[in-house]
């Protein structure tokens, strides 16, 4: 089968498209048990180019497969899944999606709602569930609450938008550019800053009456001033660092004004609890019944340009969520 290899940590282009052998259906964190998915699209995120670089904080040693998630066609499962082949799906792969053929852990594998497309169902997992644990679980994000999310036009600050609104919070999305904040609008934004704004995103957040809740996908220097936005009792939550540094919290900030600083790591915390995963998924379903959810994919390549995919996000130029795209092969 065709799939994208990582065959050395020197960067996306050092990626090539090369001929594999199709995987057992047997997955690492299920040994002997897995669910055989035909790939029809591949998601690609930022953590697959740090993968590039070996400087992602799961390292497997190349040559080897990336792809953390797909959408296709259910090819063959454990009996106790309750899938059968044929079924459409979006699983959480880990490694080896951006191929023809990958496996995904059944608990880890969901029917695909009618109302998504092969694309947006290689959107939906990993950037919606860990916006539904970053808000919902870590952030305690209640109705009525005002969320500022940083990076929004990306693939989890779209998500973030979306899913805040679909939890009854108002939205105020931060960006680098006036096209992204059209991205970051149509996503279901309330209010757009921008970063480089004359008098700067912090003004605006305070000028709107502070914030309930920050979810941080960047980090960086932006870090204090996130802090600076927050109301009493407002919650940071750390998701990420694509701004490249990780910063330092003093601490009395956070006495000072009664607010609290909160990690929110999706994937070592659900990975070892699948009911966590299940409800979440049931979550996301109803939010996808009643319109909220509908992921952006703002970019699509054929398996073939898989390294043009990885180029786009490595520099800062994606918007939602850059999908391969896998043609109907034989099974
Ligand atoms: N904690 C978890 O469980 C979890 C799960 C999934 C992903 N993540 C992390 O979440 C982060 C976002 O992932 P993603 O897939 O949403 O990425 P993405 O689509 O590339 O979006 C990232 C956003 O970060 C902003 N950014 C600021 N400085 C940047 C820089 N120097 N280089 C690149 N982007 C920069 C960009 O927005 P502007 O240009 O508008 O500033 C960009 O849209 C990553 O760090 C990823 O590892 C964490």
């Amino acid at each position: 089968m065709r799939a994208v290899q990582i065959s050395e940590l020197s960067g996306p282009d050092a990626l090539r498209v090369v001929d594999v052998d199709e995987p057992e259906a047997s997955h690492p964190l299920t040994p002997g048990e897995g669910v055989v998915i035909d790939v029809r699209a591949a998601g690609v995120a930022f953590p697959d180019v740090l993968q590039t670089r070996g400087l992602y904080q799961y390292k497997p040693d190349p040559p080897f497969v990336p792809g953390a998630e797909v959408a296709g066609i259910v090819r063959s499962a454990p009996p106790a899944s309750g899938l059968a082949p044929g079924d459409r799906v979006a699983g959480v792969t880990m490694l080896g999606g951006m191929a023809e053929v990958a496996v995904a852990p059944s608990f880890m594998t969901f029917r695909l709602p009618d109302a998504l497309g092969w694309a947006e169902g290689a959107a939906l997992l990993f950037n919606y569930h860990t916006a539904h644990f970053s808000l919902a679980r870590r952030g305690r994000l209640a109705a009525g609450e005002r969320v500022l999310v940083h990076g929004a036009a990306g693939g989890v600050g779209t998500a973030s938008i979306q899913v805040a609104k679909a939890l009854g919070a108002e939205v105020v999305a931060v960006v680098s550019s006036e096209p992204k904040a059209e991205v970051a609008r149509r996503a279901g934004a309330d209010h757009v800053l921008l970063t480089d704004a004359a008098d700067g995103w912090l003004a605006g957040a305070k000028a709107l009456g502070g914030i309930d809740v920050v979810l941080d996908p960047v980090g960086g220097d932006r870090f204090t001033d996130s802090l600076r936005s927050l109301r009493e009792e407002g919650r940071l939550v750390v998701v990420g660092f694509t701004g490249g540094s990780i910063p330092e919290v003093k601490v009395n900030r956070l006495l000072l004004r009664n607010t609290e600083v909160v990690g929110a790591g999706w994937g070592a915390f659900v990975m070892p609890r699948p009911e966590v995963a299940r409800a979440t998924g049931e979550a996301l379903d109803a939010m996808i019944a009643d319109g909220f959810v509908r992921p952006v994919v703002g970019a699509r390549f054929a398996l073939e340009e898989g390294p043009d995919a990885f180029r786009l996000i490595d520099e800062r130029g994606a918007t939602g969520k850059v999908v391969l795209e896998v043609a109907a092969h034989p099974s």
